[in-house]
Order: structure tokens, then C-alpha cells, then sequence
């Protein structure tokens, strides 16, 4: 985000409309979220919705699942988890709508549209597709090998997404950031030739650090190295045990500003917590007890939510129900949206 100054500016602008500026965000399921995407994205998002002042629209992004998910089974699973990981966090369907991607078709005819408005260069330096292609380089693999059409046109998918429903603020990890950009890019092209007709959206990044994983990495499905948010209690701290360490003897004085335990802790603490265990770490802690302190407030926060996601998870139905709901809001507001479209282009009369 440029800073504070475009949202007020827009909140501004929309109260003399009498609307509200739309935020939205949208989450692959490709396994059961993590705490890099509840830290990263959903607790940001949850907190806009709360706000008041926006118009919310959070999604189950499973078109970009197929990109590499091919499993009918696992996909099913993947979706429903996500939803329940939404709801058991706070999101209130009264106050935001929630959706399946795939339950908009007009996502798709938003997609072909802004292909063709999409140079061909911004996808070839798209981080995502680039790593791929650089990983196959450097194992003597075919530059191509593995990359589907869906990989290669994910920002254009994704772009899609924003701006069919003339979305303002995308609350999103510093990791999609690019993502907004070739967004934005899409939308000067599109305006250059037919006039204001695209939104250029605003990402919404709550910290530049990303959330790191186990092994010190960022902490992403590709990695395996996640905490995943709703595990038994028992498996949460068997994972947490895995966090890497030096080998100093308990007694050694430890520094806390270069400590991946310390740096989850962070997360989930008060100041005041984080002062005493900082202290402690200067006396000298054994790793086994900074990671049990870590494992108590992960443990509280998670609590809950993970009661509310068991009894989600154990009515599917129930998940569906909101999620159709979700999308009997989105469709007419899809339609009409894609329709000005099409007639700004010569499509539609
Ligand atoms: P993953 O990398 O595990 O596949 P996704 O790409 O599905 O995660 O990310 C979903 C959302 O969570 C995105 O908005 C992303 O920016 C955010 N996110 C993912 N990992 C992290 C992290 N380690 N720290 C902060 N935010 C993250
Ligand atoms: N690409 C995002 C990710 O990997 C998920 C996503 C798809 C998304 N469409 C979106 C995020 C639209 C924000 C807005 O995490």
C-alpha cells in the first residue's frame, strides 16, 4: 500500500458516494491453512471486516488449486477447510460475504477478457512461474517441465478475481504484492483504450515480515514446514518441537533477536510476555522451555477456533449452506459488472 493516505482518501470518496470502498481476499485451498496465512491474511481480513467501513468479499480461491491440485477428494477436503479455517477465526458471514471461486462463472469470462489485455512479458516474470522454471533450469530439467497453462496464467486469474467485483483493498502477505501489481498493470492497459472502466486495486499488507516456518524459511505449504492451524494439541507441540535450534547448553545466555521461537512468540503475545521471556532468554533458557512458552500461547489463541473448526468440519453441509449463500450475493453483482464490460468493448449492446 502507498500509505494510510490512499485509504483515507478512498474512505473518504466512498462516504460521498454513500458506499463503501469493497475489500476482498481470496485463499488457495492446497491444505489446511497455516499460521503464516492466518497471521498474513485472514487475521488482517477478519480485522478490516470488523471495522465496519468496508464492504467484505473473502474467497475459497479453488481455481488456482487446480493448478496443481488433482486430486477430487483432496480438493473437497482442501475447500471445506479453508471455509471452516474463515469461519472458526471470526469471519461472520453476516458481515462478509464468503464464496467458492468456482461458483462464479463470470470469473472466468472476466479471465479470457483480461487475457487479451495481458502482455505476455509480465507473465514470464511472474515469481511464482519464474521460480519454477529457474528450479527446472538448474536440475538440467526442461525449462517447461511441470508448468500447466494455469501456472503460467495465474496473475491474469487472479487479477480477474479483484476486478469483477471493482474491488478496492486486497488484504494479501507481502508475497502477492507483485500479484496486485500486473493487476493494476491489467487495468491501465484495459483504461488506456475504453476509459475508467477497471478499478485499480490497492494491496493491503499488514507487515513487510513474513511469518517464518520450522526451518527459519517463510513458512509455506511448499516448504513443508508449517504449523498448520488446527492440529490436536498434542501434534502442535510434537511440530513445535521441531523448530530448529543451535546446539548452546541451556544455562548459555541466548540472544532473543535471533530466535525463530522467539519470533513466534511475538506473534501471539503481549508486550509484557515478551519482556519476561526476553529476560529469560538472557538469564539462560533451554530451547525445550522457550518451545513449551511457545506452545502455551500458540495453544490459547488456538483453543477456541479449533473446537468451532471440529464441529464445522463435522457438518460439511453446514459449510455449503453459507458458501451458496456467499455466492447467490455474488453472481448478480458478477453479471452486472461483466456486462459494462462487454459493452465497453463492442461485445454487448
Ligand atoms: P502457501 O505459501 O503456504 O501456499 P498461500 O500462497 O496459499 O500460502 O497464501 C495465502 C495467503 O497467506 C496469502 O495472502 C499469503 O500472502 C499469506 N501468507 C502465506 N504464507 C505467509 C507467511 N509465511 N507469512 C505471512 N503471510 C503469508
Ligand atoms: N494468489 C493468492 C495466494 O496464492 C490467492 C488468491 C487468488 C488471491 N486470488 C486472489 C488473493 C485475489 C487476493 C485476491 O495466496
Amino acid at each position: 500500500m502507498e500509505g494510510d493516505n490512499v485509504v483515507t482518501f478512498h474512505l473518504y470518496r466512498y462516504r460521498l458516494l454513500m458506499k463503501k470502498p469493497i475489500c476482498l481476499t481470496g485463499i488457495k485451498p492446497t491444505g489446511m491453512p497455516h499460521l503464516g496465512n492466518y497471521l498474513g491474511a485472514i487475521k488482517p481480513a477478519i480485522s478490516m471486516a470488523a471495522t465496519g467501513k468496508y464492504d467484505c468479499f473473502y474467497f475459497i480461491a479453488d481455481y488456482h488449486s487446480l493448478t496443481t491440485i488433482h486430486d477430487a477428494k483432496l480438493m473437497r477436503e482442501y475447500v471445506y477447510e479453508v471455509a471452516a479455517t474463515w469461519l472458526s477465526m471470526g469471519l461472520n458471514p453476516d458481515q462478509v460475504t464468503i464464496y467458492r471461486q468456482s461458483d462464479i462463472p463470470e470469473i472466468m469470462e472476466m479471465n479470457w477478457i483480461l487475457s487479451c489485455f495481458t502482455a505476455k512479458g509480465h507473465m514470464n516474470r511472474a515469481h511464482a512461474y519464474k521460480a519454477i522454471a529457474a528450479e527446472n533450469t538448474q536440475n538440467g530439467r526442461d525449462v517447461d517441465q511441470g508448468i500447466n497453462m494455469g501456472i503460467y496464467g495465474y496473475p491474469v486469474l487472479m487479477a480477474s478475481d479483484i476486478l469483477f467485483l471493482q474491488t478496492n483493498f486486497v488484504p494479501v502477505g507481502a508475497d502477492q504484492l507483485q500479484h496486485i501489481e500486473i493487476a493494476r498493470e491489467i487495468v491501465s492497459s484495459f483504461n488506456a483504450i475504453y476509459g475508467e472502466v477497471l478499478t485499480p486495486p490497492e494491496a493491503m499488507v499488514q507487515s513487510e515480515t513474513l511469518v517464518p516456518g520450522l526451518d527459519g524459511r517463510k513458512m509455506s505449504k511448499s516448504y513443508q514446514n508449517t504449523i498448520p492451524l488446527f492440529l490436536p494439541e498434542k501434534k502442535l507441540q510434537k511440530l513445535i518441537n521441531k523448530i530448529k535450534t543451535d546446539s548452546l547448553p541451556p544455562e548459555a545466555p541466548k540472544d532473543p533477536s535471533d530466535s525463530l521461537i522467539f519470533d513466534l512468540f511475538k506473534f501471539f503475545s503481549t508486550k509484557a510476555q515478551q519482556d519476561d521471556l526476553a529476560a529469560w532468554y538472557k538469564k539462560g533458557i533451554g530451547w525445550g522451555e522457550a518451545k513449551a512458552e511457545l506452545f502455551k500461547v500458540i495453544n490459547v489463541a488456538l483453543t477456541e477456533p479449533r473446537a468451532k473448526y471440529e464441529e464445522l468440519m463435522a457438518n460439511p453441509a453446514l459449510i455449503d449452506n453459507i458458501l451458496d449463500e456467499g455466492a447467490a450475493k455474488v453472481r448478480p453483482k458478477a453479471a452486472e459488472f461483466l456486462k459494462s464490460v462487454k459493452v465497453a468493448t463492442g461485445m454487448s449492446r
